[in-house]
């Protein structure tokens, strides 16, 4: 498998598909909502600038901007997603990335949280340490990682793709990589109670 196969696919066909599969209705957007929430309440104090490293069309950046005075600002591979999420939210195309994770084009501490989304998953293993040492070096406070979760790395077909999903336990790799972030809080977003897709996260606080 090469390095950017997991790039050029949701960059492709597959990502272009997506954007149907992910409107606010197919995402349940009010359990979004209160997830959003949920997460929120744990800051210690509340972020003023968020990045989102693979926002696709931006239904998280857009609950975001509902809930907070913030500054938002966006990264994704994909330009149908770009395209879409300019005409989602409410945000200037000098805040609007193309690229990776892996080479985030941003300053080093400019945004207070930097958050992925069911995001880290498509990475493969070999460049999951320099992705996140990019979000880590953007981030000024926070880390926030929403991934689906396996206690061993394993790899698991995606829609009848290999190679393209990948779960771990995001947290640990998250703390044995950068071992001087702080456990601000972490939890599970249970499918029978809340619609998501048994989502799990972490909330990491640089030094
Ligand atoms: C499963 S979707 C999640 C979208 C959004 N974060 C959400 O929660 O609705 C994965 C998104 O990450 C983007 N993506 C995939 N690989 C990426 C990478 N290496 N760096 C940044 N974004 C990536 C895809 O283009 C896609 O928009």
């Amino acid at each position: 498998m090469k390095n950017n196969k997991q790039l050029e696919f949701w960059r492709g066909e597959f990502g272009d598909l997506y954007i149907g599969r992910n409107t606010p209705e197919d995402v349940v957007y009010p359990s979004r909502v209160e997830m959003w929430k949920k997460i929120l309440s744990v800051f210690p104090d509340l972020p003023s600038s968020i990045l989102e490293v693979g926002s696709n069309i931006g239904n998280n950046l857009k609950i975001l901007d509902q809930l907070l005075d913030v500054e938002i600002y966006a990264l994704e591979p994909n330009a149908k997603a770009r395209e879409t999420l300019k005409k989602n939210i409410e945000i200037t195309e000098d805040k609007i990335f193309n690229g990776s994770a892996k080479d985030l084009p941003i300053d080093s501490s400019k945004i207070d949280l930097v958050f992925t989304s069911g995001v880290l998953i498509h990475i493969a293993p070999e460049d999951l340490q320099s992705s996140c040492a990019e979000i880590y070096r953007v981030s000024r406070r926070y880390i926030l990682s929403i991934e689906y979760f396996n206690p061993t790395p394993i790899q698991i077909p995606y829609r009848g793709h290999d190679g393209v999903l990948f779960k771990r336990d995001f947290g640990s790799f998250w703390i044995e990589n950068f071992p001087n972030l702080k456990v601000i809080d972490y939890g599970f977003f249970w499918k029978p109670q809340t619609g998501l897709d048994n989502l799990t996260w972490w909330l990491f606080q640089k030094p």
